[in-house]
C-alpha cells in the first residue's frame, strides 16, 4: 500500500492525503490546502533549511548521529587510508573508482591543465600586497569564465568534462599564487612529474632549487586532508553552487560563488577562527575562564559543533591521528595542548555535551595547515581545492535532474500594505 500523510485542516475541517516517498512529502503537495479557492495554498517556513531536502542526490551520505561519512558508498574512514585525493575526486565526480588504466589516464589529463594563462597571473599581481587569499582566490576563478567562454556550453557533456579538467588542475595552481603573491615572491611553474598534491607543494614552497623536493609525509597529510574535504553533501557552498548553477551560469561563475560561500567563519573560515581563537585564550590556565565565558553565551567554541554531525565529526577522528604524523616532522604546534585541554574538558561538560557538540573538522586541521607554514589567511583557500570536486560533481548532477529548477524560494511578506507615494517635502 502506499504510504500517504493524512492532513486535517482544522480551518475548514478538510482532510488531505499526501504521498509520501523516501520518508518525505512534497511541499508543492501541500498547495491543495486552502481555505478560499483564490489563496496561493499552504506553504512551509524553513528559514536555513533545517528540514528541507533540495534535491535527490547519489554523491555523499551522512549520518550525523552516528557519525558516518560516505562518498558513492565508501566509507571515509576507507578512502582516507588507502586511496589519494584524485581518485577520490574522480569516485566523486563519475561515480566509481577507477580501473587503473581510467586512473592513470585521469592524473595524466588534470596534469596537463594545471599551469595557469600567463595574463590571469598577471590579474592576480594586480591585487595589493596584503590581500586576502580567499578574496584573490573567489576573484580568480570568477575570471576563468573570461578565459574560457566555451565554459558556457553547459549542456555539452563533453565542454563539462573539459572545464572540470580545468577547475580541478588549476585550483591548486590559483591558491598557490595567492600564496606567493602575499608573501611577494614570483610565481613557480607547475612539476607535472609529482603527484597532485607534491605539485602543489612545489608550486607554494620551491626557493631557487631546480627540482623541489617532495616530504613525503607532509604530501600525504595533505592528501588526506583533501579527501576529508572534497564533499560534504548540501552545504552551504554547495547549495551555492546548485543555486547559482540552476540559473545556468557557467561552472566558474559558480564556483566562484560557491567559494564565496565557504569564505565565512561558520563554513571554511571556521579553521582560521579556531586558531584566533586559541591565541586569544593564550595559555592552557586560560581554558577553564574561556569554558565559562563561552557557557555564559559570550562566544562560541570555534571547531566545536555542526549542523549534521550530532557526535564527534568522523573527519575530526582522522585529522587527530594525523596531526601526530605531520608534528614528528614538523614539531609539535604550541597550540596544541590548549586544544587538547579545550576539547577535554568540552567532552566533559554538561553544556556541551547536552548541545551534543563535539570537534569538527576544523578543530584540528588549521593546527597542522600552521605546522606546515600556512599563515592562517591560506586556510579557506586549501578548502577550496579539494571541496572543488564536490561542488563540480553536485552541479553536474544538478545539470542533470529532471526534477531541477532555477532556485526561487518564496516568503512570508510582513512587511508594509499598499501605501501612497510621498514627496519628499511632503515627508516627515
Ligand atoms: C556549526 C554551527 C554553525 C552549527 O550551528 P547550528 O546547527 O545552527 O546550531 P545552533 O546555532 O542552533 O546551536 C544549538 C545550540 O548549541 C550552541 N552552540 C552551537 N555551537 C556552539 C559552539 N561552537 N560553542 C558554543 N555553543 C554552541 C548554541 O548556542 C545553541 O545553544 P542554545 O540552544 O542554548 O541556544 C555551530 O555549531 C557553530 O557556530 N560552530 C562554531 C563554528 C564552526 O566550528 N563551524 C564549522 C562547521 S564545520
Amino acid at each position: 500500500m502506499a504510504e500517504t500523510l493524512t492532513i486535517t485542516d482544522n480551518r475548514t475541517g478538510k482532510q488531505y492525503e499526501v504521498p509520501i516517498h523516501d520518508g518525505t512529502i512534497k511541499a508543492t503537495d501541500l498547495r491543495q490546502i486552502k481555505v478560499t479557492p483564490d489563496e496561493f495554498g499552504m506553504m512551509t517556513y524553513d528559514p536555513a533549511f533545517m528540514n528541507t531536502a533540495a534535491c535527490k542526490s547519489r554523491i555523499t551520505y551522512i549520518d550525523g548521529d552516528k557519525g558516518v561519512l560516505l562518498y558513492r558508498g565508501y566509507p571515509i574512514e576507507q578512502l582516507a587510508e588507502q586511496s589519494d585525493f584524485l581518485e577520490t575526486a574522480y569516485l566523486i565526480l563519475f561515480g566509481e573508482l577507477p580501473s587503473a588504466k581510467h586512473y592513470d589516464e585521469w592524473k595524466r589529463n588534470v596534469m596537463l591543465h594545471t599551469m595557469l594563462h600567463t595574463n590571469l597571473s598577471k590579474l592576480m599581481e594586480g591585487f595589493r600586497h596584503d590581500a586576502h587569499p580567499m578574496g584573490m582566490f573567489i576573484s580568480t576563478v570568477g575570471a576563468l569564465s573570461t578565459f574560457y567562454p566555451d565554459a558556457k556550453d553547459i549542456f555539452s557533456a563533453e565542454s563539462r568534462r573539459l572545464q572540470t579538467l580545468r577547475l580541478i588542475a588549476k585550483v591548486p595552481s590559483i591558491a598557490a599564487y595567492c600564496f606567493r603573491h602575499s608573501i611577494g615572491r614570483p610565481f613557480n611553474l607547475p612539476d607535472n612529474d609529482l603527484s597532485y598534491v607534491g605539485n602543489f607543494l612545489n608550486l607554494l614552497f620551491r626557493m631557487t632549487e631546480p627540482r623541489f623536493t617532495v616530504n613525503p609525509v607532509l604530501e600525504r597529510a595533505l592528501d588526506v586532508l583533501f579527501i576529508l574535504h572534497a564533499d560534504h553533501e548540501q552545504n552551504c557552498s554547495t547549495s551555492t553552487m546548485r543555486a547559482i548553477g540552476s540559473s545556468h551560469a557557467d561552472p566558474y561563475s559558480a564556483l566562484a560563488g560557491a567559494a564565496a560561500a565557504l569564505y565565512g567563519p561558520l563554513h571554511g573560515g571556521a579553521n582560521e577562527a579556531v586558531l584566533r581563537m586559541l591565541n586569544e585564550i593564550g595559555s592552557k590556565n586560560n581554558v577553564p575562564a574561556f569554558i565559562k565565558r563561552v557557557k555564559a553565551g559570550e562566544g562560541r567554541l570555534m571547531g566545536f559543533g555542526h549542523r549534521v554531525y550530532k557526535s564527534y565529526d568522523p573527519r575530526a577522528k582522522i585529522i587527530k591521528r594525523m596531526a601526530d604524523l605531520v608534528f614528528d616532522v614538523t614539531g609539535k604546534n604550541p597550540l596544541l595542548d590548549m586544544a587538547l585541554e579545550l576539547e577535554r574538558i568540552a567532552l566533559e561538560d554538561e553544556y556541551f555535551v547536552s548541545r551534543k557538540l563535539y570537534p569538527n573538522v576544523d578543530f584540528y586541521s588549521g593546527l597542522i595547515y600552521q605546522a606546515m607554514g600556512f599563515p592562517v589567511d591560506m586556510f579557506p583557500v586549501l578548502f577550496a581545492i579539494p571541496r572543488t570536486a564536490g561542488w563540480i560533481a553536485q552541479w553536474d548532477e544538478m545539470l542533470n535532474d529532471a526534477d531541477q529548477k532555477i532556485v526561487r524560494p518564496r516568503q512570508i511578506y510582513i512587511g508594509s500594505g499598499p501605501r501612497d507615494y510621498v514627496p519628499k517635502e511632503k515627508r516627515r
